[in-house]
């Protein structure tokens, strides 16, 4: 009981510290360039410091826990290919890929903010980033929502679904 309670405030906490770092993430996108520099190096820094905290808190803390850092592997991925049960692993795939692109966008934002030779790659890494976080929350919505939706207009065009509900 008491393990279950640990895990469902794990959870809120990953949902918060997703908030944190997916707004300050957006904040940072809108405001780079010159006119808002205060703000983006602001919300820059709040996106390194996220991330800081999210690895040492993924080190930490004792298993199981979803806080545990994630862990993409190529037995689970070949175990989950051979049956198709339990977690996707995508999910882990992208959450290792999410943590290290988004670290390097504001690292290298943070070695800009002295060298100004770090300006172009820092702005390069972030425009890539992109890609990542469009594949992320493409893959979230379809297997949250998009999947549900598809095996509703399955299920209500199947052959048999009247008889089925008679
Ligand atoms: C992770 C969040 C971040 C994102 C998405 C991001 C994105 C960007 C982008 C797209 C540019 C190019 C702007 C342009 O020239 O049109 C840029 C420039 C820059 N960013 Fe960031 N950045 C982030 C974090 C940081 C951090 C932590 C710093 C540290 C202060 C920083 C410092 C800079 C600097 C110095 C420039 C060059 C500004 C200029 O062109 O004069 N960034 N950033
Ligand atoms: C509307 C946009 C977004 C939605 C709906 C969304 C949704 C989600 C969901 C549902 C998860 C948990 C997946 C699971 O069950 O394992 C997740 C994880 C994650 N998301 Fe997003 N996300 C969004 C935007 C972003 C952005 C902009 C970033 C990065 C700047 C981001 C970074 C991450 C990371 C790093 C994880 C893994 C968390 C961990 O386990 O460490 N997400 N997201």
């Amino acid at each position: 009981m008491a393990g279950h309670q640990t895990s469902r405030l794990h959870l809120t906490l990953l949902k918060a510290w997703h908030a944190w770092l997916a707004g300050a993430f957006l904040v940072a996108y809108v405001t780079a360039g010159e006119d808002a520099y205060a703000i983006h190096q602001f919300a820059g820094y709040a996106v390194l410091a996220a991330i800081a905290v999210r690895v040492v808190a993924g080190l930490l803390i004792p298993a199981p826990s979803p806080l545990r850092l994630p862990h993409p592997s190529w037995r689970a991925t070949r175990d989950w290919l051979a049956t198709r049960r339990g977690r996707h692993p995508l999910f882990a795939l992208f959450a290792a890929a999410l943590l290290a692109v988004v670290g390097l966008v504001a690292g290298s934002g943070a070695l800009a903010d002295g060298t100004p030779w770090f300006e172009d790659p820092h702005e390069a890494i972030a425009e890539a980033s992109l890609w990542v976080i469009a594949g992320h929350v493409a893959f979230v919505t379809y297997m949250y929502a998009g999947k549900k939706w598809l095996k509703q207009i399955t299920d209500r065009s199947a052959p048999g679904r009247h008889e089925r509900a008679l």
